[in-house]
């Protein structure tokens, strides 16, 4: 007797049994990895990461990030590392021309419209600016078109901040700090640390500053002109001003007919931060606070927040009709955060 033949299929082999999470997909890629993170024992961390991977993911997909693309984004980061040293951060200057510093900056001092706004500290700052008196010269060389620079240090009341620590610096007439032109500007030049007097008041000399590039021989520079952007930012003079009991303020003020004062490469430009530094003919006056005539003025008051103030909330997000669109709608559905 001969066996009838068999037209049973064999089972497929069982998969061997596994612990535990999803498997990756396109569809569920941001939760997958999201869920790996399910045990990180600091919670911002944990927050932090989670949230990240689901924008990247979502701008992955939006884009459909081709293999080249993603090659050249790591080529770009790498030349980026790469170009950093002691005294040069390119990854910050990438930060900086995407808007981020101004935005974490922006973020962290909220004013609620009734302090003094801040801006970015930019590369240029020196850690011990040297101590002046009132009325110094911070024109070191002597050279450019003199200015005279004064404001009042108040509270939010108006009260006097006496004694406030006003920390300056800034470009020469052709564009440039002292540190960037060692052996040409003497050191220290156009840059101070002043003590408000007993109405909070400062003035020193000094002269109007002029626009500047930022860094752009780096793969910075190759993003800004494969862009079409300048690598420009509007005069400006920088302030740290600081009281005890107060918050101290980082910011600049913008001369006012200053170019790319709406194109700035680092978006620093706000609207209550720019002056005017109007001429003055005047040969008394000039006689009087040891400027040649005619000379330039511009006057630059600030308000600080007390210390013990409460956070300023968020302003309100933008009414749906006018948001832009940036990421896939949808693209946080079922987020495992
Ligand atoms: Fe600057």
């Amino acid at each position: 007797m001969t066996a009838a033949p068999s037209h049973t299929v064999s089972p497929a082999p069982q998969a061997p049994s596994r612990a535990g999470g999803e498997l990756f997909t396109e569809e569920r890629s941001a939760e997958v990895v999201a869920a790996s993170f399910a045990h990180t024992p600091n919670a911002r961390l944990q927050e932090v990461l989670t949230s990240l991977v689901h924008h990247l993911h979502a701008f992955v997909k939006e884009v459909e990030l081709t293999e080249e693309e993603w090659g050249a984004a790591i080529d770009f980061l790498t030349r980026t590392g790469q170009m950093c040293s002691d005294v040069r951060q390119e990854f910050i200057l990438l930060s900086d021309v995407l808007g981020v510093s101004m935005l974490v900056e922006t973020i962290n001092h909220r004013t609620g419209g009734t302090s003094t706004e801040s801006t970015v500290l930019g590369p240029f700052h020196m850690t011990e600016s040297p101590e002046r008196q009132p009325g110094d010269d911070i024109n070191l060389d002597g050279k450019g078109t003199p200015c005279l620079v004064s404001g009042q240090v108040t509270g939010p009341y108006g009260e006097p901040l006496a004694g406030a620590t006003v920390d300056v610096w800034q470009t020469n007439e052709d564009g440039f700090y002292d540190v960037q032109q060692p052996g040409i500007q003497p050191p220290g030049n156009l840059r101070g640390l002043f003590t408000a007097d007993a109405e909070g008041r400062f003035w020193f000399r000094s002269v109007v500053p002029r626009y500047y590039p930022i860094p752009d021989d780096g793969p910075v520079g190759q993003l800004l002109a494969a862009t079409g952007r300048h690598p420009n930012r509007p005069a400006h003079l920088h302030f740290i001003v600081s009281a005890p009991g107060y918050r101290p303020v980082t910011t600049h003020v913008f001369v006012a007919d200053s170019p790319y004062l709406d194109s700035d490469a680092v978006f620093g430009v706000k609207d209550s931060l720019i002056r005017d530094v109007p001429e003055v003919d005047d040969p008394a006056r000039a006689a009087e606070v040891g400027l040649p005539n005619p000379f330039h003025t511009l006057t630059f008051d600030l308000t600080l927040l007390r210390a013990d103030s409460p956070p300023v909330a968020a302003p309100p997000a933008p009414r749906e009709a006018d948001a832009q669109p940036t990421l896939a709608e949808g693209a946080f559905e079922g987020g495992a955060s």
